[in-house]
C-alpha cells in the first residue's frame, strides 16, 4: 500500500503514543499544522489503518464585558446598596444614593431598571407600591443567598481557558445566557485516533519515513534534486470525488448539431417572429378557414393585438382567389368565401412552416436551401409526447427537378446518416399545404414514434407567391427527436431542473 508522508507521520506517531488526540500527534508527529494530522489520518481512516471516535464538546468562557461583572452584577450592587440602606430604598432614591458609592455597589442609572428586574426575578427582592411611592425590598434571608449564575461566572472567571459545559450548573448557564454578552460559547468536535490492527500490524513492519515527492516543482527540476528523490508513486485507482464542471444544456447540444448538420450540407439558416397572423401561418400555405387545427381549442389567437392588416393587398387577392376557386392555378380550391377578417388575427406561429414559407415569398427563385430552428405553440394538454410550447426543425429545397425520391433521400440522410437511428420509416400522410404529403417515424424501444412531416409544396401555395420551381418542405419536433436522443421517455423530463441528470448527461456529439 503506498502512503504519503503524511500519512507515515501519522501511522507512526500515533503508535508511539498510543490512542490519543490530534493535537498530541502534531507534538510529536514532526508536522506542523493540525490540518496535515487530520489529512492524513482521515486517508489512514478510509485505508482501514486508523480509527477514530469522535465528540462534541461545548464550553463556556466569560467574555471581557462578563469578567467586568464578576461578583458585581447589577442586582447584587443593587442588593448591597438596600442592605447598606436598612433594607428598603424609595425606587427613585436609588440613582441619587448610588451617585457617589464606591464600586460595590455603584450602579449607572440606565442599570436601575435591570438591577430591579433580576432582583424581582432572582427572588432577593420585591416591589412594593405604597400609595404613589414604589419601594424595593429586600427579601429577609437574601443576604446570604449567591445565585447560580454569580457561582458559574465565579468558576469561569478562574478558567479563562473556558469550562466543558457539563461542569457547570445548567441553571446558572441559562440566566447568564438570558443576558447579553456575558458568556461565549464554544463548540467543538474532540477527536481520539487509534490504530487498527491493520495499521499496527504495518508500522511494526517497518515504515521508511524518508520523505517523498508527491508534487514535481519547478524547484526540484532546476536544481536536480529530482535525480535522488524517492518520487511517491501515482496510483489511477485511488478514489477521487467526481467533479462536475459546467457544459451545455443536452437540449442546447442537440440544437447545435443539428444547425452544424444542416450548414454543412449548404443551407442557410432562417427565422422569425413568434408573433404572426393567421394570413402567412395558414392562409397562404392553404390551410382552409374552418380547418381543425384554425379552431381557439387549437391555437393560442392573441387579443393584443387581436387583428393585423394584410399589407400586400396582391397576395391577399392571389390567396382569396385560390382558397375560393383556385383561381390562378390548376385547382378548384376550397369553394368557400375566403375572410379577410379572419385572415388578419394575430395569433402565436404554430409551426415554423410560416418561416420558410415567408423566405419564399422574398426568394421565389431557385435554387434556395434553408432551415429554421424556433419555437411553436399549440393549445394541447401536456402529456408523455406533447407539450404546449415546443420546436421545430423546418427546412426547404427549392430547385429545378426537386421531386419525392430526393425528399426522401435527404430526410433518410438527417435522420439516418446524420442524426444516427437505425430504422427510419416513411408513410403518406396529409397536409393542406403538400402534396405528395409524407410523416417521419423513427423506431425507438420497439416502438414507431412520429417525429416529423413533409412533402412538396402544392402549386396552390407556391403560385400565389410566385415560386415555379418545385420545393420540398419539412417540419420535424426537435423536443421528440431530442427525447429519443437523450434516451427519455417522457418529454417533460426535458425542461425539468433535475440536476442529477443535467450533471450525468453525456457530453459526447449525438450522433
Ligand atoms: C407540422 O407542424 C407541419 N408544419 C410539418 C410540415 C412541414 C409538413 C412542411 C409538411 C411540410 P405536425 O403538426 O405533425 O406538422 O408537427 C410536426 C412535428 O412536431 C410532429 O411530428 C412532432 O414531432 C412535433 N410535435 C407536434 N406537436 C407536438 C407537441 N404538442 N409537442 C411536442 N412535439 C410536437
Amino acid at each position: 500500500m503506498e502512503l504519503s508522508n503524511q500519512e507515515k507521520r501519522v501511522l507512526v506517531a500515533l503508535h508511539k503514543l498510543g490512542p490519543t488526540s490530534p493535537q498530541e500527534l502534531l507534538k510529536v508527529s514532526g508536522l506542523t499544522e493540525l490540518v496535515e494530522v487530520m489529512n492524513g489520518a482521515s486517508w489512514l481512516r478510509a485505508k482501514g489503518l486508523l480509527k477514530w471516535d469522535e465528540k462534541f464538546n461545548v464550553s463556556y468562557r466569560l467574555t471581557d464585558e462578563g469578567r467586568e461583572l464578576v461578583n458585581r452584577l447589577p442586582e447584587r450592587r443593587l442588593f448591597r446598596l438596600l442592605e447598606k440602606n436598612g433594607g428598603t430604598v424609595l425606587l427613585k432614591a436609588v440613582a441619587i444614593l448610588t451617585l457617589n458609592d464606591g464600586p460595590d455597589r455603584k450602579i449607572l442609572p440606565e442599570e436601575i431598571p435591570i438591577a430591579v428586574g433580576w432582583l424581582k426575578r432572582k427572588g432577593l427582592a420585591e416591589i412594593t407600591k405604597d400609595g404613589v411611592e414604589t419601594m424595593v425590598r429586600t427579601r429577609p434571608g437574601a443576604e446570604i443567598i449567591i445565585t447560580p449564575d454569580e457561582k458559574v461566572m465565579t468558576m469561569l472567571a478562574a478558567a479563562p481557558e473556558g469550562v466543558p459545559e457539563s461542569d457547570l450548573d445548567s441553571r446558572g448557564v441559562n440566566l447568564l445566557l438570558g443576558r447579553q454578552n456575558i458568556l461565549k460559547k464554544k463548540e467543538e468536535t474532540a477527536w481520539r485516533f487509534e490504530l487498527t490492527d491493520k495499521g499496527r500490524a504495518m508500522v511494526e513492519a517497518g515504515i521508511d519515513l524518508q520523505e517523498t515527492v508527491s508534487q514535481i516543482t519547478p524547484e526540484l527540476i532546476q536544481s536536480g534534486a529530482w535525480k535522488t528523490a524517492s518520487i511517491r508513486a501515482y496510483d489511477v485507482a485511488s478514489f477521487a470525488p467526481p467533479v462536475y464542471g459546467g457544459k451545455t444544456h443536452p437540449m442546447r447540444r442537440i440544437v447545435d448539431d443539428i444547425r452544424r448538420i444542416f450548414l454543412s450540407m449548404g443551407f442557410t439558416e432562417i427565422g422569425g417572429p413568434f408573433v404572426r397572423s393567421c394570413f402567412w401561418d395558414m392562409d397562404v400555405l392553404f390551410v382552409p378557414q374552418d380547418h381543425p387545427a384554425r379552431e381557439m381549442q387549437d391555437t393560442f389567437y392573441l387579443s393584443n393585438p387581436a387583428k393585423s392588416a394584410i399589407k400586400d393587398r396582391k397576395l391577399l387577392d392571389r390567396v382569396k382567389g385560390v382558397h375560393e376557386s383556385g383561381k390562378g392555378v390548376d385547382s378548384t380550391g376550397w369553394g368557400y368565401k375566403w375572410s379577410e377578417a379572419e385572415g388578419s388575427r394575430m395569433i402565436l406561429r404554430t409551426h415554423t412552416t410560416v418561416d420558410t414559407i415567408s423566405h419564399l415569398a422574398k426568394h421565389n427563385e431557385p435554387p434556395v436551401k434553408a432551415f429554421a430552428i424556433g419555437r411553436v405553440f399549440r393549445k394541447e394538454a401536456m402529456d408523455a409526447t406533447h407539450l404546449p410550447e415546443f420546436h421545430q426543425v423546418e427546412g426547404i429545397v427549392m430547385e429545378e427537378g426537386a421531386n419525392l425520391r430526393e425528399l426522401i433521400g435527404l430526410l433518410r440522410e438527417f435522420f439516418q446518416n446524420q442524426m444516427g437511428f437505425e430504422e427510419v420509416r416513411v408513410r403518406p400522410g396529409y397536409f393542406p399545404y403538400t402534396e405528395p404529403s409524407l410523416e417521419v417515424d423513427v423506431r425507438f424501444r420497439g416502438k414507431w414514434l412520429e417525429l416529423g412531416g413533409a412533402g412538396i409544396f402544392r402549386p396552390e401555395v407556391t403560385r400565389p407567391i410566385g415560386c415555379k420551381a418545385p420545393v420540398l418542405a419539412w417540419g420535424l419536433g426537435l423536443e421528440r427527436l431530442a427525447m429519443l436522443k437523450l434516451g427519455l421517455t417522457d418529454i417533460r423530463d426535458l425542461y425539468l431542473p433535475d440536476i442529477d441528470w443535467l450533471r450525468n448527461a453525456p457530453v459526447e456529439k449525438t450522433q
